[in-house]
């Protein structure tokens, strides 16, 4: 009798045991709660804003149901937001009011043109938040916007079929990139221009803080006798650099450093991401990162 009541003890404590490791543990068995998180530099010009509202737009039409949130990158532009009342979050805490809120998978959509220095330490610690005990069963962060030669090619070929209709072929188109100290990724705005050129002889690609700069393109103008240059920003919003460093009135700006060497200066004040079919090279990214949780 003593006996049958013990090997029923061992027996009930090692289906706990069983059940145990089960149910408990990692929670993985927490019902399946998938989010977006969209990750911008961020902008302050209001103007600007209507780029990313386009982007909204558009992942929540790719994504029906799914929770879509923001976040800004930028440290000074979410202080300065936060000054009109206008609170946006950084992607670590997005990332963690994610987590509180019970997702446990999240696609991270960065609106990067690169992946440059920005990028690698949102993918850092985005890694770091899927580590965490009892947090996402599983992150991922889709690719920047140019990330193979086909996105180049299909974004060149957004870009120029967007440039005003009324220019004329032997009038150049210069695009303001932003460029950046981490080189390899630096190179993707010399490769760019290179597929521009591919697509239009006349449209070329510079850099602000990168290479080619716009002395390097100068002399690439003179050569092609060209009397009237169009100014568009290569960045996902029309904002600061767009409107003071390439478009600004001051003696250092591209348009006044174009004009003062003589050429006849047209600005087109608006972001890449305000092209769909630009916009649709970053959703593509989205959906084969967000296509593992499936
Ligand atoms: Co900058």
């Amino acid at each position: 009798m003593q006996k049958r009541w013990l090997a029923m003890l061992v027996w009930f404590m090692s289906a706990l045991v069983l059940a145990g490791n089960c149910f408990a543990g990692h929670g993985d068995k927490r019902p399946m709660k998938k989010a977006i998180l969209i990750a911008a530099f961020g902008t302050s010009v209001s103007e600007a804003q209507q780029a990313l509202d386009q982007v909204d737009v558009m992942v929540r039409k790719a994504f029906p149901g799914v929770d879509v949130r923001w976040a800004y990158t930028s440290k000074i532009i979410r202080k300065k937001l936060a000054q009109q009342g206008k609170i946006f979050d950084s992607p670590e805490t997005a990332l963690a009011k994610l987590m509180d809120d019970g997702y446990t998978h999240v696609a991270v959509l960065p609106l990067h043109t690169i992946p440059g220095r920005e990028f690698h330490e949102l993918s850092q610690n985005a890694h770091l938040f899927g580590q965490m005990a009892d947090g996402f069963q599983s992150i991922l962060v889709a690719y920047p916007l140019l990330s193979s030669h086909e996105d180049m090619t299909q974004v060149a070929k957004a870009m120029v079929q967007h440039i005003p209709k009324d220019r004329k072929a032997d009038e150049a188109v210069v695009l303001m990139g932003h460029g950046t100290e981490h080189h390899p990724a630096d190179a993707i705005y010399s490769a760019m221009n290179q597929v521009f050129q591919e697509v239009d002889r006349n449209v070329f690609v510079a850099t602000v803080e990168g290479y080619p700069t716009l002395d390097d393109v100068l002399p690439k103008l003179r050569e092609q006798k060209v009397k009237t240059v169009y100014l568009m920003p290569f960045m996902a919003v029309a904002g600061d650099h767009a409107r003071n460093d390439m478009a600004g009135a001051e003696p250092d700006s591209w348009k006044s450093i174009l004009e003062k060497n003589g050429y006849n200066v047209k600005v087109i004040l608006k972001g890449t991401a305000e092209y769909p079919e630009v916009v649709d090279v970053w959703v593509k990214h989205l959906q084969s990162a967000y296509s593992h949780f499936e």
